[in-house]
């Protein structure tokens, strides 16, 4: 089933995620064919889970520590994330790498914890402008993989991959459907290389400027199992109209 994701980032307080939510259900209707997540900042996660629980609309966090508890001053774990109704997890996010020096070993190990915990990891990868001006995309993309993925190839069916180029996001100019299709077959290629058993139950998302006017040329495309939004998901009609969009 395609997944179709909310990044919220460092936007809204838990009144406003409230009326979101509220909001969001009246307009999502029944969607049967899609999976719908919404990933909130830290703060809202255990009201969003409370409020989304008998709904079909999926919990996630954009972030987590690798360890199940212990001395990490302001950090969160995957089982405090599974508690409070999270099955899913961001991991890797161009903004956790390029502000927060996260880099593919800690991503790694973050990856091991969520599936430890049961948490569904989406993994973002993506290539920075002057990578891509320097024809590198498949490379970098290819080596944040294989990083990321390294020991634990044999669960990569417990796992979606986000292609997100890094100058597509919060831009307002999306790659090409064309350009982001041929990256998610090579994702798809390199994925089937290790773990040909799991071929097809990796999801390989787009992100990166998607809005409801451009989410259907995307989705269009078998290449693209789903969408992960940042912007155009803090509006309850505009991300009710990507989830509605094809
Ligand atoms: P954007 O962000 O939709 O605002 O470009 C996408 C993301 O960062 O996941």
């Amino acid at each position: 089933m395609r997944l179709i994701a909310a990044n919220w980032k460092m936007h809204k307080t838990v009144s406003e995620t409230e009326d979101y939510i509220r909001r969001f259900l009246e307009l999502l209707g029944d969607v049967p064919d899609r999976e719908v997540l919404l990933c909130p900042p830290f703060t809202a996660l255990h009201r969003a889970g409370e409020l989304l629980r008998e709904t079909p609309v999926r919990l996630g966090a954009q972030n987590c520590h690798y360890e199940k508890s212990g001395a990490f001053t302001g950090e969160v774990s995957p089982v405090m994330l599974r508690e409070v109704g999270c099955s899913y997890v961001i991991v890797g996010h161009s903004e956790r790498r390029h502000i927060f020096g996260e880099n593919d070993e800690l991503i790694n190990r973050k990856l091991v914890a969520c599936l430890e915990e049961g948490l569904r990891p989406i993994l973002c990868v993506g290539e920075k402008l002057e990578e891509r001006e320097a024809g590198m995309t498949f490379k970098v993309v290819e080596t944040q993989l294989r990083l990321a993925l390294s020991g634990i190839e044999e669960h990569t069916d417990r796992i979606d991959v986000a292609y997100e180029p890094v100058w597509a996001i919060g831009t307002g100019v999306p790659a090409t459907p064309e350009d982001a299709v041929s990256v998610h077959r090579f994702i798809g290629e390199i994925l089937r290389e290790l773990n040909p058993s799991a071929s097809g139950k990796t999801r390989v998302l787009y992100g990166g400027s998607v809005k409801p006017a451009n989410a259907g040329e995307f989705m269009r495309h078998p290449e693209v199992n789903g969408l992960l939004v940042g912007g155009a998901s803090l509006d309850p009609e505009s991300f009710s109209e990507i989830v509605r969009s094809f």
